[in-house]
C-alpha cells in the first residue's frame, strides 16, 4: 500500500543526496583568488573584467553571491574553452552548472574586450594553479 511512496521517498532522498554532492564537488575548488604580474594585455582584461563580469564573478573572477567564480577547476581551458567564453558573453548562458541562475549576454562587451578578458582569466587561473584537464565529464 505504501510502496508508492517508498518509491517516490527513495528517489527524491537519492536526487538530494546527488545534487547536493555535486554541488559540495563544485564549491570544493574553490580559491583564494591571487594576482601574480600579467601582461599588458591581461592587465586591459583585468579592467574589463573588473568593470563587467565582476558584477557576478567577483573581482578578479573570485566568484560572488550572484555568479561563479571563473578562477576555478571547472573553467580549466580543458574543460571550458575559450570559444566556451566568447560564447558565453556574445549569447549569454542557461544555469547548468551552478544555482545563480542564468547568465545574460554581455552586449556593451565587444570582441577585442573579450579577447583579453580571456588572456586576463587564463594568466590568473595559472598562477592560482589551474591547469588544462582532459575533460572527462
Ligand atoms: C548578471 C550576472 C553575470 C554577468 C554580468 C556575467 N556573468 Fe558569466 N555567468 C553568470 C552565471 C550565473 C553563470 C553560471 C551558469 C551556470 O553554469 O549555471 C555564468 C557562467 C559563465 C561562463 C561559463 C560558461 C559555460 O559554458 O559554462 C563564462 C565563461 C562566463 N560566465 C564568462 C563571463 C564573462 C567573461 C563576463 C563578462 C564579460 C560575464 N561572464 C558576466 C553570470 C554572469
Amino acid at each position: 500500500m505504501y510502496k508508492r511512496q517508498w518509491v517516490t521517498g527513495i528517489f527524491i532522498v537519492g536526487f538530494l543526496l546527488n545534487s547536493s554532492f555535486a554541488l559540495a564537488e563544485h564549491f570544493n575548488g574553490h580559491v583564494n583568488v591571487k594576482v601574480g604580474t600579467l601582461t599588458a594585455a591581461a592587465q586591459k582584461g583585468q579592467l574589463a573584467f573588473n568593470n563587467t563580469c565582476a558584477a557576478c564573478h567577483g573581482n578578479n573572477g573570485e566568484g560572488s553571491l550572484q555568479g561563479p567564480p571563473l578562477i576555478h577547476a571547472l573553467y580549466n581551458p580543458g574543460h571550458h574553452s575559450n570559444q566556451s567564453f566568447y560564447s558565453a558573453v556574445r549569447n549569454g548562458v542557461q544555469q547548468h552548472h551552478w544555482p545563480y541562475g542564468n547568465m545574460p549576454a554581455q552586449e556593451g562587451v565587444g570582441f577585442s574586450d573579450m579577447a583579453v578578458i580571456v588572456k586576463f582569466v587564463r594568466e590568473v587561473q595559472q598562477q592560482n594553479g589551474i591547469v588544462q584537464k582532459k575533460h572527462k565529464m
